[in-house]
């Protein structure tokens, strides 16, 4: 039997994660949106594609029928408004809280099994409001953040020292917003960090074009934010899970002591299997970095306190 992934939200993430777990053999999907008639015309159109990208996975498309959604080894949230130019992350805070809760309640009734992985904005907070209301084990709730965050720098280490992306290597850890903390000291070329392959200036401002990455796509496209590089980082997270490939990567997830943050989720790297997150990994950070860090984890408790409030 194929393994079966549903996708909440089919905007423009929602439905290129659906075209890529198809395309690369990976599950059935079923798409699922309050939209009426556009996550079935989606999923049409998706599988009739099938006979000329050479795939047999079944692709569902309905609106707010949560049945469909029974079983499913992993969901992909990525409900909820984006992103418009001058707008940041956390202003999406409000309306994607309410978008989230109703959501998971839905998912935590018909696939209490389920592992979830959160990708609507802001990012930590929402994997928060999925924590809190899915009841689920937080080994099954991880966000989308740090493996976009660490492609983005991957690119533009390649863009500047003119290398193949494949010998890119990058990690980005912290919260999913302009504080993030991308590391060069762990971030490499053929195994070789790029604290010795470029001064330390120009590594400044690929950091800062990293944090800067969302924002530089909304910009450019004004009518919301990016969505092909968010949706290979959630179907990378997800491939890793179904085929239990152990695989880590930066992930946001629930930090009980970890880094010394604690009940907080945070962008870290995590062992990801078929179980979810088989593991946190703990890195050794620099004074400097820890700081950073920490910066980070403050702006994500600023959110979630945010969130309580809201709650009242
Ligand atoms: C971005 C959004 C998806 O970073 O958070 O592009």
């Amino acid at each position: 039997m194929r393994r079966k992934v549903t996708v909440i939200g089919c905007g423009n993430v929602g439905a290129t994660v659906a075209m890529r777990l198809a395309e690369k053999e990976l599950a059935d999907v079923v798409l699922i949106d309050i939209l009426e008639n556009v996550p079935a015309g989606k999923a049409l159109d998706l599988s009739e594609a099938a006979p000329i990208e050479k795939h047999d996975c079944k692709i569902t498309g309905v609106s707010n029928d949560y049945s469909e959604a029974k079983d499913s080894d992993i969901v992909i949230i990525t409900a909820g408004i984006p992103r418009k130019p001058g707008m940041s992350r956390d202003d999406l805070l409000s309306t994607n809280m309410v978008i989230m809760k109703s959501v998971v309640e839905k998912i935590a009734l018909v696939a209490p099994n389920t592992i979830l992985i959160i990708v609507s904005n802001p990012l930590d907070a929402m994997c928060h409001v999925a924590y809190e209301v899915s009841k689920f084990p937080k080994k099954k709730i991880l966000g989308m953040a740090g493996v976009l965050d660490s492609a983005r720098f991957r690119t533009f280490i390649a863009m500047e020292l003119n290398v193949s992306i494949e010998n890119t290597h990058a990690f980005v850890l912290g919260g999913h917003g302009d504080s993030m903390v991308p590391l060069p000291r762990y971030s490499t070329v053929a195994g070789i960090p790029i604290t010795e392959l470029m001064p330390s200036e120009r590594i400044e401002a690929l950091v800062e074009r990293t944090r800067n990455g969302g924002a530089e796509i909304v910009g450019l496209l004004k009518t919301g934010s990016a969505y092909y590089a968010p949706a290979s980082a959630a179907v990378e997270m997800a491939e890793a899970i179904l085929k239990d490939k152990k695989k880590i990567l930066p992930c946001a997830a629930y930090l009980e002591g970890e880094y010394g943050i604690k009940n907080l989720f945070m962008g870290v790297p995590v062992k990801l299997g078929a179980k979810g997150i088989e593991e946190i990994i703990e890195i050794e950070l620099s004074p400097d970095e820890e700081r950073s860090l920490r910066g980070s984890a403050d702006a994500v408790q600023q959110l979630v306190n945010d969130l309580n409030r809201l709650k009242m």
